[in-house]
């Protein structure tokens, strides 16, 4: 191990035990009391301690950025400023180049503006490239504000449910040249964990005059990202957009890191107090300079300072190191899986073929997605999402393969009525403070709900919609509640 390695090791193992929740304890349908083993951080990661911290003591100095001359107000404005200087560098974007800046409501508000900006710089150019991977916050944005959406496929030429096919987006982009305004394309798949070459990508959209657009909600908190190449400089990425909830800071400051001469071609799309430099009755003058001008309003200062914060620790422990361990954490998954021939696993699974960051969604045969959660859940305390994780289309082109695989001229009702028995999959998800313990727990527990389908089965019943255990529900004293936290508080 070399010295970087270890003092990256250090201190990777102090902060992955340091995030708030990872010693919550519920009581389980078996009558035991055991740790929560929290596997749904692509829905939300837990909070780093670090940046909780920081926080903490900032509240002593907060104050609001638009203040000027009293002492919070100048500690809060500066520190408000470095949190921008420091989401720059950790994406790789040249300050010169580059602004970032905050938006209310995580990835979703940023996409929504980012697809409005495009649409008014080059009007000429209607037509939006997006994946048939992403969220839907990476998809209806575009399908709002521009006038056509094209979805390019994730089949490798071998038809197996891969990355984005650059072959299939380089056609496309070909075919249609002189239209496409943008490519937008997810860093991670919220629903496999397949990483796409979002650089490649960038290179492709910007060979046909288009520009490019990366959601980073899965990709920041789990590996290094790049929106510039120096030594390639056509593989820049234009606009890239993530959530401070998915990258270990409660809340929704979205940040989005944008090329500033491409904000800077039309009026920001938000207005209000804090991005003027005057106001008439008849008119207003826009500031201009960034990050001031994108943000209209009172920002989210301590989510920001908190999200810098926490992208500071990880930037210390080194993002490569981070790749690379959870790119052992779900080997490990998937090895344990495709141990037990009932688990199907969604998307490629041979690491050499695609690499995965973050997600792993599967099936177990013959038991609804929703039963596995929740037994997952009351016997196992595991933690995991289930459903269609915002990505209909992509989570139905999947279903649909492994429904039909082997059969053909299927009638299309036929299809939908399955479809809609088997909608959805279960998803568990990882970050730096999953352990190779927590993924032995889920692989056991999962081997067992296998062995004891049955058994399971004969324990809930479906109450709107949801697996719900006959006989089992969580003990009040471990119900959390606003109004009784602050009764025992305030007496
Ligand atoms: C890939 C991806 N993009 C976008 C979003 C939307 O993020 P937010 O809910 O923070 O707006 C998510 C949320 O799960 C996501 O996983």
């Amino acid at each position: 191990m070399n010295p970087k390695d270890k003092d990256s090791n250090t201190l990777f193992e102090k902060v992955r035990k340091q995030f708030i929740g990872l010693d919550t304890e519920y009581t389980l349908a078996t009558g035991e009391t055991e740790r929560r083993i929290y596997l749904d951080s692509t829905a939300t990661t837990l909070m780093m301690e670090a940046a909780h911290e920081v926080l903490e003591r900032f509240y002593h100095h907060y104050g609001n950025t638009h203040s000027l001359l009293h002492f919070d107000a100048k500690i809060a404005s500066r520190e408000y400023h470095w949190a921008h200087e420091r989401i720059l560098d950790f994406v790789h974007a040249d300050r010169d180049t580059y602004t970032s800046f905050f938006t209310g409501s995580g990835t979703t508000a940023g996409i929504n503006r980012l697809a409005r900006v495009f649409r008014d710089i080059r009007p000429d150019k209607d037509v939006a490239v997006v994946s048939l991977m992403e969220h839907h916050s990476n998809d209806l944005p575009h399908r709002k504000h521009m006038k056509e959406v094209i979805h390019t496929p994730v089949k490798d030429m071998d038809g197996n449910m891969g990355c984005v096919c650059l072959d299939s987006l380089e056609q496309l982009l070909k075919e249609n040249e002189g239209k496409i305004n943008y490519v937008a394309l997810t860093g991670v798949s919220n629903v496999t964990g397949i990483v796409n070459p979002v650089n490649e990508a960038a290179e492709l959209a910007h060979k046909y005059g288009a520009l490019m657009l990366v959601d980073g909600a899965q990709m920041l908190a789990h590996m290094p990202v790049h929106m510039t190449i120096p030594h390639n400089p056509v593989q820049n990425i234009d606009a890239l957009v993530f959530s401070g909830h998915k990258t270990y800071v409660p809340g929704s400051p979205g940040v989005v890191i944008a090329r500033k001469d491409i904000l800077n071609q039309i009026e920001p799309e938000e207005v209000g107090g804090g991005m003027v430099q005057d106001v008439f009755v008849d008119r207003y003058e826009v500031k201009n300079f960034f990050p001031d001008r994108e943000e209209a309003g009172t920002p989210n200062i301590p989510g920001a300072i908190a999200l810098a914060a926490a992208i500071d620790v990880l930037d210390r422990i080194g993002m490569d190191f981070l790749q690379e361990e959870e790119e052992r954490l779900i080997n490990m998954v998937i090895d344990g899986m495709k141990a037990n021939s009932e688990i199907h696993i969604y998307g490629e699974s041979d690491p050499n073929i695609c690499k995965r960051s973050a997600s792993v969604s599967f099936n177990i045969k013959d038991m609804d997605h929703g039963l596995v959660a929740a037994v997952l859940n009351d016997y196992f305390g595991i933690a995991v999402r289930n459903d269609c994780f915002c990505a209909h289309p992509y989570v139905k082109e999947m279903i649909m393969d492994d429904l039909f695989e082997a059969t053909e001229d299927i009638p299309i009702e036929e299809i939908e009525a399955a479809f809609h028995l088997k909608r959805g999959m279960v998803r568990a998800s990882f970050a730096v403070y999953t352990t190779a313990e927590d993924i032995k727990m889920l692989i056991s527990a999962l081997n067992n709900i296998t062995e004891r389908k049955e058994f399971y089965k004969n324990k809930y019943h479906v109450v709107n919609e949801n697996y719900t255990h006959k006989t089992f529900t969580l003990k009040n004293d471990q119900r959390f509640t606003v109004l009784s936290t602050l009764e025992e508080i305030l007496s």
